[in-house]
């Protein structure tokens, strides 16, 4: 598309024709044009009439070119929605994905608000570790990632009134007695030699990949959490879909007590050990 100012609904029009590799062109175009004009969804369809100035124009136009190389939408417009709030992100930094909401779920239908102490490894956006200290205020919660810079997003992305502690940490390295009752991760699981990587290159290597076939971080994450664990507490694990009997074996290995999730799709997504 030229820098030539047209319509709203002229450009969520051909949107497809703009867009052609992206499976949700529209929302995408909608998203840039909101940013472009500042307005929200409902506003822009309701003045769709509207023409973009030049200056917009110029703007939609470079968005749109990073959104064609294949830029996430979510860098672009430099945050992502998880469990109805915004998260913050930049290159630095994964994109939470709508799988993962699932742990959230898996959470809060087995723990109610008693009072726990909680550990999010490897927190990157803070998406989980946020989200359950705002649906379970009086659990004490922790979050660590070995990259600052995903260390420091997540402090942006925790609201004023919300106390998350946060620390930089290798795994549960920084831990050293029984003391956490549930453990939740999901950490890099992706073989290095996996092609799904191509359509992930915007995205930080070090949160997506892990060595022995993507199960490294996994079974250290395993090897580690006994130590750490109350004498009833649990380890919650996100997993590639062809991972979950390795996991499980692992799981076993380590002496917890299993069981197994889906993802939104269907595919094995999740794992719980029960230490009891
Ligand atoms: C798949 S991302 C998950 C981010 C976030 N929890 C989410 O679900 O959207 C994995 C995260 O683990 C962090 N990480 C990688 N290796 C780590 C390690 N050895 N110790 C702690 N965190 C690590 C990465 O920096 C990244 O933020």
């Amino acid at each position: 598309m030229r820098p030539m100012p047209e319509s709203i609904a002229t450009i969520i029009g051909s949107s497809r024709q703009l867009l052609p590799a992206s499976d949700s062109a529209r929302i995408d175009c909608e998203l840039l044009l909101c940013l472009c004009l500042g307005k929200n969804r409902a506003q822009l369809i309701a003045q769709d009439d509207e023409k973009l100035t030049s200056k917009q124009s110029k703007q939609f136009c470079s968005l749109l070119k990073r959104r064609q190389e294949g830029e996430p939408i979510a860098y672009i417009l430099g945050y992502q929605e998880f469990w109805g709030h915004n998260f913050l992100v930049d290159k630095h930094t994964l994109i939470p994905r709508p799988d993962t909401e699932l742990l959230i779920d898996i959470i809060l239908d087995r723990f109610d608000h008693k009072p726990r102490t909680i550990m999010d490894l490897g927190t990157g956006s803070g998406a989980l570790a946020v989200t359950l200290k705002q649906t379970r205020c009086d659990w004490h919660v922790l979050a660590t990632d070995l990259s600052a810079t995903s260390l420091n997003m997540a402090q942006q992305n925790t609201p004023a009134d919300t106390s998350i502690m946060f620390l930089q940490a290798n795994w549960l390295d920084c831990i050293d007695n029984a003391c956490i009752d549930l453990v939740v991760a999901n950490p890099p699981y992706i073989a290095s030699n996996d092609p799904a990587l191509a359509n992930l290159r915007f995205e930080p290597r070090n949160a997506l990949v892990s060595a022995d076939n993507g199960l490294r971080d996994l079974s250290k994450i395993i090897g580690q959490a006994e130590q750490v664990l109350t004498i009833d507490g649990c380890l919650l694990l996100e997993h590639g879909y062809t991972q979950q009997p390795e996991v499980e074996r692992l799981m076993k290995t380590a002496g917890f007590r299993t069981e197994k999730f889906n993802d939104l799709s269907g595919q094995p997504r999740a794992m719980i050990g029960y230490r009891k």
